[in-house]
């Protein structure tokens, strides 16, 4: 049977405790928290810990997601994890959280779009849902960009962090809510702008790859600044105007978080005020998929969104990929709260006879170490029934 409307039921966010400031960039890299924050508005990002995957984050925001629809793991029937930062190229990371939230029943697979790819999983969950085929979707991004930078270039390693943030859609008897109007883009001629060189079947990882740092997030960031400015405010008029809506219709715009600038200007081209912009870029930094649906999580748990609300989600990312969901929120807000029953730990299932090597870039490493006090890590131990703990020097 059909459903008369899919709405978002569940939401839930995780970001990393260790928190990197413009301060500590300001040793790795010649830069300085002036410049970063008058030019971004990042004050500061998380890091994940050593222990800590995609996949971990992506469990902890899920499972969080999970228990404010007021649901049990097996409910959901699929699971899409949008990421750039995969903990592997195979399996998929959604695989890896189906059994870390404790599923056994759902499919789970990942979706590649970038900055945009929750916008998009989201768009692809209400499909399926729409038809029918499936009842309660998680939908996740997660990222841990933090091991994906470069840091010694300044350009790039300012700008992201790590994080998760998780919706359940589920489908509905009532009608009304949910997703009115949706538009998705992508444009190739950007392809390059926002890369990773190395690593797929273009160019398989060798020595002379890691040499030349082509395992790292490469960018043109001026380039990318002027498509995001233009693309953002048109992709988010057109899912607007697919919902019969008007700009000034809408309460809260929940727009990817990469620079305020942008943000400003996404307003400027809309013709709205800031306050219908929710901003968090300031304590995350851009951490790419994970960005809309953690914005979205505390724009909720803060009081931001009401019933009947109106709101926009608008992303942009590499690939050059674009999207814009135009949504009329129908959840109890204050739901979020048994959020608070979820502890933030999540255990994913290691390989066998593989021991993999230290995940923190050396140059991140010196900084973390340097910071104190008391900075646990969990060393990387695959196939041991428990994680070595150590503590770092201070
Ligand atoms: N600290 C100090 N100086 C810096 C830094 C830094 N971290 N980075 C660059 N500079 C310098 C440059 O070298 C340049 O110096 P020069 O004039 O002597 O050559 C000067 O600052 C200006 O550089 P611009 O690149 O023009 O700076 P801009 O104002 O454009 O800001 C930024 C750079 C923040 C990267 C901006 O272009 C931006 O936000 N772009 C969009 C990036 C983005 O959103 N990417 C996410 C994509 S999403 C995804 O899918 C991964």
């Amino acid at each position: 049977m059909t459903p008369k409307s899919v709405r978002i039921t569940g939401w839930g966010m995780y970001a990393p405790e260790r928190r990197l400031t413009n301060a500590d960039l300001e040793r790795v890299v010649d830069t300085s928290d002036e410049w970063i924050v008058s030019r971004t508005g990042i004050r500061e990002r998380r890091i994940a810990a050593r222990h800590e995957t995609t996949a971990t984050l992506a469990a902890i925001a899920g499972k969080r997601a999970i228990a404010v629809a007021g649901l049990e793991p097996d409910d959901i029937d699929v699971i899409l994890v949008a990421t750039l930062t995969p903990d592997y190229w195979m399996p998929s990371t959604g695989a890896l959280v189906k059994e870390a939230i404790g599923n056994t029943r759902a499919a789970a697979m990942d979706v590649s779009a970038a900055c945009s790819g929750l916008v998009y999983a989201y768009s692809i969950a209400d499909a399926y849902l729409r038809t029918g085929m499936f009842k309660h979707a998680l939908v996740v991004g997660s990222e841990v960009l933090s091991r994906y930078l470069d840091f010694s270039d300044r350009g790039t390693c300012i700008l992201f962090g790590d994080g998760a943030g998780a919706v359940v859609l589920s489908a509905s008897d009532e009608e009304g809510g949910g997703m009115q109007g949706v538009e998705l883009t992508t444009d190739p001629d950007g392809a390059y702008m926002i890369w990773l060189p190395s690593g797929g079947s273009r160019s398989p990882a060798t020595g002379q790859t890691l040499a030349r740092g082509e395992h790292y997030i490469r960018m043109e960031g001026r380039e990318t600044y002027r498509y995001a400015t233009k693309t953002m405010a048109t992709t988010a008029l057109k899912a607007i105007e697919r919902a019969g809506w008007k700009p000034e219709d809408i309460d809260l715009f929940i727009p990817h978080q990469a620079n305020v600038r942008i943000i400003e200007s996404v307003a400027k081209g809309l013709g709205l005020p800031m306050d219908k912009m929710f901003v968090n870029l300031d304590r995350y930094g851009n951490t790419s998929a994970a960005s809309v649906g953690l914005a979205l999580a505390e724009a909720v748990d803060s009081g931001r969104i009401q019933i009947g609300d109106k709101i926009v989600l608008v992303a942009f990312g590499a690939g050059l990929t674009s999207g814009a969901i135009a949504l009329e929120w129908t959840a109890d807000p204050t739901c979020g709260r048994r959020a608070d029953s979820v502890e933030p730990v999540a255990s994913v299932r290691e390989p066998v006879d593989w021991a993999s090597v230290d995940p923190i870039p050396e140059r991140l490493r010196q900084v973390l170490e340097r910071e104190g006090p008391n900075v646990t890590v969990d060393d990387v131990a695959p196939g041991e029934p428990e994680p070595a703990r150590h503590e770092m020097p201070v």
